[in-house]
């Protein structure tokens, strides 16, 4: 039997603020669970504005004064393709969810979810937009995104 593979992609507006922090994060923990090869991960913006750019230096920062480089990341803008590509869609706000599932249609692959419902406290319900905050604001979008990714992990790891 080979050996099962998830895609997972995180998605928000821009794809240089909060989602670049998704994808960066959950790579980080990936690693240090040593699961590396058993997943392919991304991320997108549903705009198309910053395709081809470094994640905002206020996201590189945050995730370096935790540990994780984001520095490499290049913007991409989400396609329809994507629903047929990967396993998992992490949107960061009901917006986002809402503009992933514009090109939603029968048969694909991929599932939709906000990243934030793979907390037990539902109430917490969106990753705020950070783009006009502070240094403040990104912190708490990073400590927002850490503790969803490691849920997400814990419950993609069953499925491996
Ligand atoms: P993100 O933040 O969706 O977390 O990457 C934003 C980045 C850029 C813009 C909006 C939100 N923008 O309007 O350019």
């Amino acid at each position: 039997m080979p050996e099962t593979r998830l895609a997972v992609e995180f998605v928000c507006l821009g794809n240089i603020c909060r989602s670049p922090l998704g994808e960066g994060i959950f790579r980080h923990r990936v690693a240090q669970a040593g699961l590396t090869h058993r997943f392919e991960i991304a991320s997108a913006g549903t705009g198309g504005w910053h395709v081809g750019e470094p994640p905002d230096p206020r996201s590189v920062a945050v995730a370096r004064r935790h540990g994780v480089d984001i520095a490499g990341q290049r913007g991409r803008q989400l396609d329809w393709a994507h629903l047929d590509h990967y396993d998992e869609i992490l949107a960061m706000d009901e917006s986002n969810l809402r503009n992933i599932r514009r090109f939603e249609r029968s048969g694909q692959r991929a599932r939709l979810g906000l990243l934030l419902d793979e907390l037990p406290d539902r109430r917490l319900g969106e990753v705020p937009d950070p783009y006009y905050g502070t240094d403040r604001d990104f912190e708490s979008v990073f400590a927002l995104v850490d503790a969803a990714c490691a849920a997400l992990l814990e419950r993609l790891r069953t499925r491996l």
